[in-house]
């Protein structure tokens, strides 16, 4: 028997795209890469998207657990949580493993896991200035987000927009094209996402460390 190979990407060509990776978040904490998501990942995860119809995203909440509230003046959009057995998502979920595992070598991160949400925003959704982890307090190490938008024109709003953690001066400003690749370290930058005027999809993921406690394997969510 021979093993299944995943033949949408090759590893192979993963090693300048996660160089690239590694030498920005070394050097500044972040990165945008526009148009660098693999074009065979984004047809996958566009199957994904397309199969999951807009009763099957959940309305998101700020927090989690019992913490959990929609706060519509802080976020207003719907998830869904990419698993295992949703069609598609496999070379989206081996593609992660490959880039965690290059980032720990070359980084030394030890990032554990990754988990990862696919978002719609429709007309008038946003999700104000926040951070995706506090120090000490979670987790997620590394953020990561890709938009799956064609034709994004500039005047339809929904911009990923960056803060620098000192002076909390603006220092980009991200279009949600297809295919545009965001990553930033989770605890350091503030970033929020600007009122959208047409449907907007993006998938947004974490890295993180493990920290199970006596054996109690730590929950991805
Ligand atoms: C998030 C987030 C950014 C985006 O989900 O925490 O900040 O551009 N997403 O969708
Ligand atoms: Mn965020």
């Amino acid at each position: 028997m021979h093993p299944i190979q995943d033949t949408t990407t090759r590893p192979a060509d993963d090693e300048a795209l996660f160089e690239s990776i590694a030498a920005a978040l070394e050097s500044q904490g972040y990165v945008i890469l526009p148009a660098a998501l693999p074009p065979a990942l984004a047809a996958s995860l566009l199957d994904c998207l397309a199969i999951l119809e807009q009763d099957q995203f959940h309305t998101a909440g700020v927090g989690r657990g019992r913490d959990q509230v929609h706060n519509q003046f802080v976020r207003r959009n719907s998830i869904h949580w990419i698993e295992e057995d949703d069609i598609g998502s496999g070379p989206w979920l081996a593609w992660t493993t490959r880039l965690r595992l290059y980032l720990n070598r070359r980084l030394f991160l030890g990032l554990f896991s990754f988990e990862s949400h696919l978002s719609l925003y429709q007309v008038g959704d946003f999700y104000r200035k926040h951070v995706d982890a506090f120090k000490g307090d979670s987790n997620r190490i590394l953020s990561l987000v890709v938009y799956l938008n064609k034709g994004w024109e500039p005047d339809q709003g929904g911009e990923l927009v960056i803060y620098d953690p000192q002076t909390q001066a603006e220092l980009v400003k991200v279009i949600p094209g297809f295919g545009t690749l965001v990553l930033f370290l989770s605890e350091e930058f503030p970033h929020e996402v600007l009122p959208t005027q047409r449907d907007r999809h993006a998938v947004a993921g974490w890295f993180r460390l493990n920290t199970s406690i006596n054996d109690a394997i730590d929950p991805p969510r």
